[in-house]
């Protein structure tokens, strides 16, 4: 499917009107810096739409964005923000736990977003247990594919599905804007 159209709403720190507006909600989540962000830019194809840096902890609101007049995608802080206090972390962690687990709001999709060079986390695996644990409809997107090494990439990838159980897995570069279409097939 085609985006025709993406703009950005609104940015929250908690419970907002906005989650009960019957508009279907698409959720990026996954460690700080994996490319959450970026990820959202490209699908859209619009750099800049979400904020982005190089700097861990960048996100620290749940951003929505309106996509073809229909569809949320959700943009979150990471989690392991390694240089943010704790009690700044906690606050985020707070935030993001409440909206997936907490909330009376479900999510039509959660794309959960890992670095393709660092393979999953054993933060990412928690996560992984803990949404299936509620039953919630997952994508993994291995991001920064393009930074991984020819040679390296089967052994990586092959050790990525052997952690994410049935999930699927798609091979994805921000950057580069691959696996854009595949994401889309699998989330709109
Ligand atoms: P937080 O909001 O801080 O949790 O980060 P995030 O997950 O939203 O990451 P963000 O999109 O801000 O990107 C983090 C850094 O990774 C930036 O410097 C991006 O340019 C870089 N990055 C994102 N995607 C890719 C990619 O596909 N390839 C490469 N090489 N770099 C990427
Ligand atoms: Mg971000």
């Amino acid at each position: 499917m085609k985006i025709n159209s993406a703009k950005f709403v609104k940015s929250v720190p908690g419970d907002d009107p906005i989650f009960e507006d019957g508009i279907p909600q698409i959720a990026f989540i996954g460690r700080s810096n994996v490319g959450k962000s970026s990820v959202i830019n490209s699908l859209v194809n619009i750099n800049g739409l979400a904020r982005t840096s190089a700097f861990p902890g960048r996100t620290q609101l749940i951003n929505l964005f309106l996509i073809n007049e229909s569809t949320y995608f959700v943009d979150l802080p990471g989690y392991g923000f390694a240089k943010l206090s704790n009690e700044a972390r906690e606050e985020l962690w707070a935030m993001v736990n409440w909206y997936f687990f907490n909330s009376p709001y479900n999510q039509k999709k959660i794309v959960l977003i890992i670095d393709a060079n660092v393979g999953l986390t054993k933060d990412d695996v928690e996560m992984l247990k803990t949404l299936e644990d509620h039953h919630k409809e997952i994508v993994i997107v291995a991001n920064k594919v393009d930074k991984l090494k020819r040679k390296d990439y089967g052994r990586q990838m092959q050790e990525i599905k052997n952690l994410a159980g049935t999930n699927k897995i798609i091979p994805y570069s921000a950057e580069e804007k691959t696996g854009v279409e595949e994401l889309l097939a699998e989330i709109l």
